[in-house]
Formats: C-alpha cells, sequence, structure tokens
C-alpha cells in the first residue's frame, strides 16, 4: 500500500476541515495515513480500538479459599463472624476515617447517614441532582423533600453559590455528591452548612479514596456513604459502608442499621430503639478485605490515565474535561467530558456516541433531568407529603426544577467512559484519544451520514 497515495486521499475527502489538517500534523506515525485508519468507522474506517476491555467486576483465583472458609464456617451473619469488623477497621484505616460501619447496600448507608442526621419527616435535604436515582430516594425514604442545588455544568458537581438561596426553615442537611468520584468543592460547601447549623451527608458513593485537599471524601463531612454495588471499585454484589470522623455518629448509624438495638456510646433506650435491618454478610465482608490492595493501584492506574486523557482531550476542539476543584485526586469511577456539538459540525451528542463506539471505544451519558422521570411527582402527590407540606410549598417546588439549568446543560453536553476502560495500557487509551480526533475530522461527513 502506498501511504502518499492514501494520504492524499484522506485529504482530498477532508480538504475543508482544518481540523483534519491539525489531526494529520499530530500523527506522524507509519500506519497513520492508511485510509482505514483515517476514516471513522462509521464512514467505512478501521474502529481505532480492537479487542474489547476489561471485564467488570474481576474476580481472582486467590481469593476463594478465603470464600468457601466463610462458607464452611457456618458464620454468615453479621454478628457471628470476624470479617464485617475486620472490614470496617481497615475501611475506617485507609480512608482516616474515626470510624466505618458496614451496611447492606449504598442505598441504605444514605438513608442511616441522614437518619442519623436527624432527618425526619416534613424536613429538606439540599442535594445535587446529578446522581444515580438512589440518592433522591434515600431523601425520601426518610420522608423528606429532596431540594436541587444547582449543578456547576463544568464541574458535574453541586454548584455551591446555588445552596443558600434553597434554605428554608425545614431545611436540615446539605447532601453533596461526588459523581464518578470527582470531589465537590467542600470547602465552599461546608462553610455554609455550618453557618446555617446543617449537616452535611457526602454521596461518596463512587468516590472510594477520592481526595480533596488531602482528605479523603467520606471523611468531610458529618457522615459520607459509599457503595460496593457490583459495577463500583471495589465490589462484593451489593454492599456499602458509612463513614465519619464521630465515633458517637456511627454508633448511633450501627444501632439503627441493626433494628435498633444499642452500641458503643449510644444506649438509646436501653433496649431497642427505632431501627431496621441493614447489616453486611460477612462473605460480603471476605469478599470486600481481598480487594483493598487491587483497589490502591487500580487508582493509581486509572487517575494516570485520566490525566493523560484530561491532558490530551483538551487540545481537541469542541471536547472540554470536567474542571476539579484545586488540590483534588478523583477515583474516576466514569471518566466524563464535556461534549460542544458546534464545535464538531453540529453533529448531535447522540451522532458523536455512535460514531464513538463503532470505534470500539464505549460511551455513555449517564443522568437526564430525572426529576422530571415521575419519582418525585408520585412523593410529592402523596398523602402524607400532602400533609407536611402545604400545596403552595409543593408548586413551588415542582416548578423550581426549571430553574437548574445548570443541570439541564450538564445532562446534555456530558459523555463517559467507565472505569475499566482506564486500566487499560496507555495505548489502548490513545486509541480513545485518536477515535475522538477521526470523529471531530470528518464531523461533517458523519453529520451527512443519516
Ligand atoms: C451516587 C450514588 N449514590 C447512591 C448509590 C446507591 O448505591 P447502591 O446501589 O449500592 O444502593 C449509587 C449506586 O450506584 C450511586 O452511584
Amino acid at each position: 500500500m502506498n501511504p502518499n497515495m492514501n494520504r492524499r486521499r484522506f485529504l482530498e475527502t477532508t480538504a475543508a476541515s482544518s481540523a483534519a489538517l491539525t489531526w494529520l500534523s499530530a500523527h506522524t506515525g507509519p500506519n497513520v495515513f492508511a485510509a482505514d485508519a483515517a476514516k471513522p468507522a462509521l464512514l467505512g474506517g478501521a474502529p481505532a480500538h480492537k479487542g474489547g476491555w476489561a471485564a467488570w467486576p474481576e474476580w481472582r483465583e486467590e481469593w476463594e479459599p478465603k470464600m468457601l472458609e466463610v462458607y464452611r464456617s457456618r458464620k454468615w451473619f453479621r454478628l457471628s463472624g470476624p470479617h464485617v469488623p475486620e472490614f470496617e477497621k481497615a475501611w475506617a484505616e485507609m480512608l482516616g476515617a474515626k470510624k466505618a460501619l458496614a451496611v447492606a447496600s449504598g442505598t441504605t448507608s444514605l438513608i442511616v447517614g441522614l437518619h442519623v442526621m436527624d432527618v425526619g419527616p416534613g424536613d429538606e435535604v439540599i442535594v445535587s441532582p446529578y446522581t444515580f436515582i438512589a440518592t433522591y430516594n434515600a431523601i425520601l425514604a426518610n420522608s423528606a423533600l429532596p431540594v436541587f442545588a444547582d449543578t456547576d455544568p463544568a464541574t458535574l458537581t453541586m454548584c455551591p453559590k446555588s445552596i443558600e438561596s434553597r434554605i428554608t426553615e425545614r431545611t436540615r442537611a446539605i447532601m453533596p455528591v461526588h459523581i464518578y468520584g470527582m470531589p465537590c468543592d467542600m470547602d465552599q460547601i461546608n462553610p455554609i452548612a455550618k453557618k446555617h447549623k446543617l449537616a452535611v451527608v457526602e454521596d461518596a458513593c463512587q468516590a472510594w479514596l477520592a481526595e480533596y485537599k488531602g482528605r479523603k471524601c467520606g471523611t468531610l463531612g458529618d457522615v459520607g456513604g459509599f457503595s460496593f454495588q457490583e459495577s463500583k471499585h471495589i465490589p462484593s454484589g451489593e454492599g456499602g459502608a458509612i463513614t465519619s470522623m464521630s465515633e458517637d455518629v456511627i454508633d448511633r448509624c450501627n444501632a439503627y442499621h441493626n433494628c435498633g438495638r444499642s452500641c458503643g456510646n449510644f444506649k438509646g433506650t436501653g433496649s431497642f430503639t427505632p431501627g431496621m435491618n441493614y447489616r453486611m454478610t460477612q462473605f460480603q465482608a471476605a469478599l470486600l478485605l481481598q480487594q483493598f490492595d487491587k483497589l490502591k493501584k487500580q487508582t493509581a492506574i486509572r487517575r494516570a490515565n485520566a490525566d493523560h486523557l484530561s491532558a490530551n482531550l483538551g487540545k481537541i476542539p469542541g471536547i472540554t474535561p470536567i474542571r476539579l476543584p484545586e488540590n483534588s485526586r478523583p477515583a474516576w469511577h466514569l471518566y466524563p467530558f464535556i461534549y460542544n456539538a458546534e464545535q464538531f459540525n453540529g453533529l448531535s451528542r447522540d451522532k458523536f456516541m455512535a460514531a464513538l463506539r463503532a470505534e470500539g471505544v464505549p460511551c455513555s451519558s449517564p443522568y437526564r433531568e430525572q426529576y422530571y422521570d415521575g419519582l418525585l411527582d408520585v412523593a410529592i402527590n402523596s398523602r402524607g407529603y400532602k400533609r407536611l407540606w402545604s400545596a403552595d410549598r409543593l408548586k413551588a417546588y415542582r416548578e423550581s426544577f426549571k430553574d437548574l439549568k445548570g443541570n439541564k446543560q450538564a445532562c446534555e453536553t456530558m459523555v463517559a467512559i467507565s472505569q475499566n476502560m482506564l486500566l487499560a495500557d496507555r495505548s489502548d487509551i490513545d486509541q480513545i484519544l485518536e477515535a475522538i480526533r477521526k470523529i471531530q475530522a470528518h464531523s461533517a461527513a458523519l453529520l451527512k451520514k443519516a
């Protein structure tokens, strides 16, 4: 194959595109000008990436003896075996938390955390709308109202400036979500909470080992919740943990998650206080304990690859990496970036993502404006909520969704790749960049394609 011929052909098809010339000048490898490599897969070229990505969750043979040991011990229940308390101690130590409590899921970690912060019927919680639906549900489970702060579309996290105007005499807590493991700007959020005497419940369900100014997410507010569900960086099928810098808070959480039995410094009524069964099993804890080293090592790999992506994606017109708070180190549950269709000749985000998938790069745009999906309508039209809030308040609440302009923008412009892709070799990560550059260079032609 004559590379010069192919290069000419490539230039002919993209003559009008200065972006293509940028792409060409950035690529001087021997096969770069092969027509197949230069054309997007959707236009007949070879995909930028072949061979798929790491399967998730992982399993390791060396974990099996411990799992079998738990099975044969017949001590599967939280209170009968050693693994759950061992996990709690190790999790607290790794995060620099005073204490941790293992629970059944991320959702239950948030339900318990809110309950212990005294969020109850008729209360309001200011929360990020840009999150998994479980965050909303945890507030509703406490018969409280999730009041949405706006999202900063550049960071995808709660915009601190939008919090204060939403505080009412019913507000009891602020619930920042470290979405995709990207820390919220807690130095902006915590002082607002302090000023108004509000609790801070961190949704750190995607933020294992994420750091903000030298401290781990989940230790930055009053209480933090984590998820170990199957897709997570440290999975146990289902599972969760609560962390706090206060031993008393975790004792109260422990009591509530264990049918209301008193615990440590929390004596409750002496017998049962109100409580649920949100306990973790010994199997989950034994599986989690074996993944600590892996979590640490993989977090470093994800960070290095994410940094490489951010440094290079920013050079592609129409792609903007997410802005992070100063001195923060994300966990990167997903790696998100902002897509600007205008700089891709008007190629819609859906078409961009279809073109990227055709390159062998799976991607998605999680979280639409889910406050319009009906869940909150069910809540505010329920008998209970109508008793707890006035009709005027509930009407104004529903109307306030339209003020979430930053969140709407975030929902419409974000594209993400998943965490397992960040574990790939650097050459695979470069293929993600190459795929996006190809699509950018050929966006006009892709636009014409049905
Ligand atoms: C941000 C966020 N909050 C809460 C949860 C709930 O966690 P779980 O699925 O373990 O209940 C998740 C899980 O995906 C999450 O991503």
